[in-house]
């Protein structure tokens, strides 16, 4: 387990982190509690040197070992902060969107519609139009009803779209809730059904429709894929598809295989984990295993399943779209106790100034190391409850969770929190916080706090 004697080296060498001489966390050069004491908790603090390097390698790995053309669109919805995605941008990663709201943000960033693939089940008639006028590159339709209705705006606009169909493989990752995960087709209502047949019906749809040219084929199995060998096997389940399409004089120039590589030092609970959890409050360790993923392994899985599939055939444009592997490992959230309640032999609560109804939503279904900001080396000795601000008992961070014991006035540390927690993020009864970069012991803000005059400024008073 973490937070012993050796968390320090644990923290150096698997967070890139440092401590000062009387154990003060610090990120990027900068002492953790100078930041929480200069922007306020909570606060997202953004290592910048780390990003940029994770963006760069998932780049230059995946080029380096698919032997086709390659285009990488980071995900705009797990951290959509723009100072965020323009560091992305600089290392030459491309766009995906699922909203009116990120193409906007796409385009204001400087993105050519080219350079932006959309996505998301919910595209409404202002979205189809905004991509047409915008020249967007693929539109990945989400069912036959969406492909009629994209062919009815192009009529209507005089325009015309390329398009990939998403197609539901009904493969679950694994580790990964059926329930949930993205590629499971009783477990989610997105793309088109491959073995209900949906796929068949909308390669004969797109070739009656006249405005519509199908490219190719799209998946995304899931977020927080750990195994990377699924990428191989997910892709095997495409054989048949892409062979029907080419029978039917499709071609398929194109395969986008999503996001959804996950992060070596975080995970998502595994369907028992969930349940013991949520049902009797027993927090798994969430242990770390100590085998990293490795952007080589994934990049090796995801070739050698395309191969595969291709075999004999021209190798199409491998399009991904990754988010939580390069955002994820790069942030960290610091929160303020504000609060110790210890009922004896009962339970212990630490009332921290967010918790899942304001900001750390993933927490209520992932495992996060959490780390004691102003001396990383105290032991760990007792179980706690972090719970949140907002006056409702499911508001909490972690119930049972492992802790050194923490006094109020202390500054605790999430780790792993640059994906889905600023796209989660809610006012309630709180401002958002700030969000500032670090790097070589400088920090700079890229969003403000928000005030409570930007928290009205929408009402009429
Ligand atoms: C279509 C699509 N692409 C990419 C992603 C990014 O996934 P991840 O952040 O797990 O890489 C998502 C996430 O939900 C998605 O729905």
């Amino acid at each position: 387990m973490l937070r012993n004697k050796l968390i320090l080296s644990e923290l150096i060498k698997r967070w890139s982190l440092e401590a000062t001489n009387r154990g003060e966390l610090v990120i990027g050069g900068c002492n953790s509690i100078d930041l929480g004491n200069i922007y306020g908790t909570p606060l997202h603090v953004v290592n910048e040197a780390r990003l940029r390097t994770t963006a760069y390698s998932f780049l230059e790995t995946i080029k380096s070992r698919y032997p086709g053309k390659i285009s990488v669109h980071y995900a705009f919805k797990c951290n959509p902060v723009p100072g965020i995605i323009k560091v992305i941008k600089g290392e030459g990663i491309k766009a995906e969107v699922m909203s009116e709201y990120e193409l906007m943000l796409a385009l204001k960033l400087g993105y050519s519609g080219n350079d932006i693939i959309v996505n998301g089940p919910c595209k409404t008639d202002r979205l189809i139009t905004a991509c047409l006028e915008n020249n967007i590159r693929f539109i990945n339709v989400d069912s036959l009803f969406e492909l009629e209705k994209i062919e009815h705006i192009c009529t209507e606009l005089n325009k015309s779209a390329e398009v990939l169909l998403r197609i539901n493989p009904d493969f679950v990752p694994s580790g990964m809730n059926k329930g949930s995960a993205a590629g499971s087709r009783t477990g989610s209502p997105f793309g088109m059904d491959l073995k209900g047949g949906e796929v068949n019906r909308a390669l004969e749809k797109v070739k009656s429709l006249k405005r519509i040219s199908f490219r190719g084929f799209h998946f995304h199995i899931g977020s927080g894929i750990h195994n990377t060998d699924d990428y191989r096997k997910a892709l095997s389940l495409l054989k048949n598809i892409i062979n029907d399409a080419e029978n039917a004089g499709l071609n398929v120039d194109v395969l986008d295989i999503g996001g959804g590589l996950g992060v070596s030092d975080s995970r998502e609970m595994t369907t028992l984990e969930l349940l013991l959890y949520q049902a009797f409050d027993l927090l798994h360790s969430g242990r770390l295993s100590n085998k990293k993923i490795s952007f080589a392994h994934f990049a090796d899985s995801v070739t050698q399943g395309v191969l595969s599939i291709f075999h004999n055939k021209k190798i199409p444009e491998l399009i991904l779209e990754p988010g939580r592997c390069i955002t994820g490992p790069n942030q960290l959230l610091l929160l303020k106790i504000h609060q110790v309640k210890d009922r004896k032999g009962l339970k212990k609560w630490l009332v921290a100034d967010a918790g899942i109804g304001t900001l750390t939503m993933p927490t209520y279904y992932e495992h996060h190391e959490v780390v004691l900001c102003n001396d990383i080396n105290r032991k760990a000795s007792e179980k706690v409850t972090i719970t949140g601000p907002g006056c409702f008992s499911a508001d909490v961070v972690y119930r049972n969770k492992v802790m050194p014991e923490v006094a109020a006035g202390e500054m605790v540390a999430i780790l792993d929190s640059g994906a889905y927690f600023t796209s989660w993020e809610s006012s309630f009864g709180f401002p958002r916080p700030a969000i500032v970069s670090v790097i070589d012991g400088r920090h700079i803000l890229l969003r403000e706090r928000e005030s409570f005059v930007h928290m009205t400024s929408l009402d009429t008073l």
